[in-house]
């Protein structure tokens, strides 16, 4: 990893370099996910995360490859200079830079990141809205009502495990249960809830939620 500044009259600018050849896999939920690195290790290979590095994911050398439970490792693959790591099943805490070394260093960081979830929720009028939380650490939801006549992304609460902090028009409607529940849906609560991952800037899940309008 390298990174440079750039200076722009009283602007300092620091990029990370993630054009280096940072790649980045989008994983489906609870699904394999593999990484791969284009590199012909004649010696000894291991997949790391980035910030974990004494933690070996999976390692290979010239006689067989191992991996730890919930990776998967071919060491014909390895052999043929294009070693890869399987996850077996991915979710939010499989995400990550992952690193592959070859006699100790790296040759190929590679990012999982998880497919954004889009579920449609469908209320009658005085029943909660419920937006499903992953769960991580920090996310943040907003909302973005579907009649608005200027469309902008609101900002509602942020959920750090089981703390919360909602803007006022909230306070009172939304709680932590299993989900951020907001109560007693009204027609104007229409619209996209989406769920960021503050610390990976990542967008995990938007609800699309329509509230019936009422019957005369
Ligand atoms: C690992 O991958 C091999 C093929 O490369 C497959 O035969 C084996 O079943 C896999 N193991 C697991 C635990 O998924
Ligand atoms: C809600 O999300 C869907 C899917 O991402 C998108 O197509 C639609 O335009 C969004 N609606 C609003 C009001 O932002």
């Amino acid at each position: 990893m390298w990174s440079y500044t750039l200076l722009f009259g009283l602007h300092v600018f620091t990029l990370a370099a993630t054009v280096s050849g940072e790649r980045s896999v989008t994983a489906k939920l609870h699904h394999p996910a593999t990484l791969t690195c284009d590199w012909k290790c004649p010696g000894s290979l291991k997949w790391t995360l980035f910030d974990k590095p004494g933690n070996v994911l999976a390692r290979c050398d010239q006689t067989s490859c191992r991996s730890e439970e919930g990776f998967n490792i071919s060491h014909d693959q390895y052999l043929k200079g294009n070693p890869h790591l399987t996850i077996t099943a991915a979710d939010y805490s499989t995400r990550g830079l992952y690193t592959c070394q070859c006699d100790g260093t790296d040759v190929c960081d590679v990012r999982l990141v998880t497919e954004t979830q889009v579920l449609s929720r469908e209320i009658t009028p005085g029943e909660p809205i419920d937006v499903y939380l992953p769960l991580t650490d920090r996310v943040e939801v907003s909302f973005t009502a579907t009649d608005a006549a200027q469309p902008s992304d609101l900002q509602i609460c942020t959920v750090n495990n089981e703390k919360i902090w909602c803007s006022p028009d909230y306070k009172e409607r939304a709680s932590r249960i299993n989900t951020l529940q907001i109560k007693e849906g009204h027609v104007s609560d229409s619209g996209n809830y989406t769920v960021r991952d503050v610390e990976n800037e990542e967008t995990l899940t938007i609800v699309k939620v329509h509230v019936r309008g009422k019957r005369v």
